[in-house]
C-alpha cells in the first residue's frame, strides 16, 4: 500500500503550516486614513517632508535605527533603490560591477540600467552568498562596486568583501532584500556597506505594498540618493536645483504609515524566524540526506526570507531533488526550489542584446570583452540544478510544535526512499 502522499498514500499535513503574509490589523487601517485625512499623500510639491512628523521621515529614521544606519531613503522598489546606490557610487558606460551568479534578476539588472556591465560571480556553496575569493578573482580595473546579496536571508561575508573592496578602491553595496533585521556581528544587516538596498514588496519579511529602502552612514551618499530620487533636486523645497540629471522614485506616504507600523512589528517576528531556522537545521542532522545553511558565528541574527536546505541526491537513495520537492508539496509542504537558476543563462544575458546598439556590453567605452554564454559558475549551476531547496519564510513564524511537524514530513520521505525511487 502507498505511504507516500504522490503515490495515492495519506497526506502528512491536511491544514497549512504557514502563517498568513503579509500581516496587518487595525493599526494599518488606521494609519492609512489619518494620511487620507492629512491631504499629506507625498513628497512632491510640499516641504513637510522635512520635518519630522512626516511618515516618510519617520519610517526612514525608524529604519535606519532598526538597522543600525545612519541615514535611509524610502523609494518605490528595491529594484529601484539597487539601481540609485549604483548611480550614486558612480557606476555608468565602461563600469563593471561584480554580482552573485545566484540571486534575483534585480541585483544584476540594476547594473545594465546604468549602463554598467554585470560580471557574474560564484557563490560559497556552504552557504550560498557571493564567494570573497570569486569576486577578488573577478576585479580588473573597471570595476566600479560589488553587490552583495544577503541571499535567501543569509548575511553575506561583510568583513572579507569589505577587506576586498577597500583594498581595490570599488564599492561595497549590499543587497538586503531577502535579509531585513538580520545581523552579521550584532549589527544590522546594510550597515557595513557603503550604501544598502531593500526590498519591501509584498512577499518580503517587511512587507510595506511596493516599496524600496537605501541605507547608508555616509551623508555625502544620502544627499546625492536624495537628489537622484527626487529628479535631482536638494532637499528641500525651497531649493530645486536640478543639478543632476535624474529619475523620480519618491514613495508615498501611505506605504510609509504602513512600514512604520510593520517595523513595531519585525523585532518580534525576527526572533521567531531565527529560532525557528536554527531548530530546522539543527533538526535535520538525524535525516541523511538532507542539510541546513552553514550559519558562520557572525551572523548574531538570522531572518531568512526564504530558508534554504540542501538535498544531496547521492545520500537519499539516488532519488532526484525535484522529486523529493514534488512529494513534499503532495505532503502538504509548500517548498520551493529556492535559488533561481544562475543568471547569466536567462535569455537577456545570453542574447547579448539589449536594443540596436548593444550597449553597454558592445559599447566603445566599455574596454572589456563579455559573452555571457562562455560564464561558467559550476557552484551556482549544480545548486539550482540538483540540491537547493526552500522553505518560505511564513513557515518559519510558527511555534516549535510546527517546525516538528516539518521535520517529521522530511523524515516520512526518508523512511519511504524506495516508494520515491520508483517514480
Ligand atoms: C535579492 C533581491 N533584490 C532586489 C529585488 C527587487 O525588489 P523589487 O521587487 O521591490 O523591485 C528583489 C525582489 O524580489 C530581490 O529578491
Amino acid at each position: 500500500m502507498a505511504k507516500l502522499a504522490i503515490t495515492g498514500g495519506p497526506k502528512a499535513v491536511e491544514e497549512s503550516l504557514e502563517h498568513p503574509w503579509p500581516v496587518f490589523d487595525e493599526r494599518e487601517k488606521q494609519a492609512l486614513i489619518e494620511v487620507l485625512e492629512s491631504g499629506k499623500w507625498g513628497r512632491s510639491g510640499f516641504d513637510y517632508y522635512n520635518h519630522g512628523d512626516s511618515q516618510l521621515w519617520q519610517f526612514e529614521r525608524a529604519f535606519a535605527d532598526f538597522h543600525d544606519g545612519a541615514y535611509a531613503l524610502a523609494v518605490s522598489t528595491g529594484t529601484t533603490a539597487l539601481e540609485a546606490c549604483l548611480r550614486v557610487v558612480g557606476v555608468e558606460a565602461g563600469c563593471e560591477v561584480i554580482v552573485p551568479a545566484m540571486t534575483y534578476i534585480a541585483s544584476a539588472s540594476c547594473v545594465l540600467m546604468c549602463n554598467g556591465v554585470p560580471v557574474f560571480a560564484d557563490v560559497d556553496p556552504r552557504n550560498y552568498t557571493i564567494d570573497p575569493a570569486a569576486v577578488e578573482a573577478a576585479i580588473t580595473p573597471r570595476t566600479r562596486a560589488v553587490i552583495a546579496v544577503d541571499f535567501c536571508g543569509m548575511p553575506c561575508d561583510t568583513d572579507a568583501l569589505g577587506e576586498i573592496c577597500r583594498r581595490h578602491d570599488v564599492a561595497l553595496i549590499s543587497d538586503c532584500s531577502h535579509a531585513h533585521g538580520g545581523q552579521w556581528r550584532d549589527r544590522g544587516v546594510g550597515s557595513h556597506a557603503d550604501m544598502a538596498a531593500f526590498s519591501c514588496m509584498p512577499a518580503k519579511v517587511l512587507a510595506i505594498g511596493e516599496a524600496g529602502v537605501i541605507m547608508t552612514d555616509s551623508e555625502e551618499l544620502y544627499q546625492e540618493a536624495f537628489r537622484y530620487h527626487h529628479a535631482g533636486r536638494e532637499r528641500g523645497y525651497e531649493s530645486p536645483g536640478h543639478t543632476w540629471p535624474a529619475t523620480t522614485l519618491r514613495l508615498s506616504e501611505f506605504e510609509a504609515a504602513i512600514g512604520l507600523v510593520a517595523l513595531t512589528r519585525l523585532a518580534e517576528q525576527v526572533r521567531t524566524r531565527d529560532r525557528n531556522a536554527r531548530y530546522l537545521a539543527d533538526g535535520m542532522a538525524d535525516i541523511p540526506g538532507l542539510s541546513g545553511l552553514e550559519i558562520d558565528e557572525r551572523v548574531t541574527r538570522w531572518n531568512p526570507y526564504r530558508w534554504c536546505f540542501r538535498f544531496h541526491s547521492d545520500e537519499f537513495g539516488g532519488v532526484h531533488r525535484d522529486v523529493s520537492r514534488e512529494a513534499l508539496v503532495a505532503e502538504g509542504i509548500r517548498c520551493g526550489i529556492g535559488p533561481t537558476k544562475p543568471l547569466y543563462t536567462f535569455s537577456m544575458f545570453a542574447s547579448g542584446r539589449w536594443g540596436e546598439t548593444g550597449c553597454p556590453v558592445r559599447c566603445p567605452l566599455y574596454e572589456g570583452e563579455m559573452d555571457y554564454t562562455k560564464v561558467h559558475c559550476p557552484e551556482a549551476e549544480r545548486i539550482h540544478e540538483t540540491e537547493a531547496l526552500d522553505l518560505f519564510h511564513t513557515f518559519l513564524l510558527g511555534p516549535a510544535e510546527k517546525m516538528d511537524r516539518i521535520l517529521d514530513v522530511f523524515r516520512k520521505l526518508r523512511d519511504n526512499v524506495d516508494e520515491l525511487r520508483s517514480l
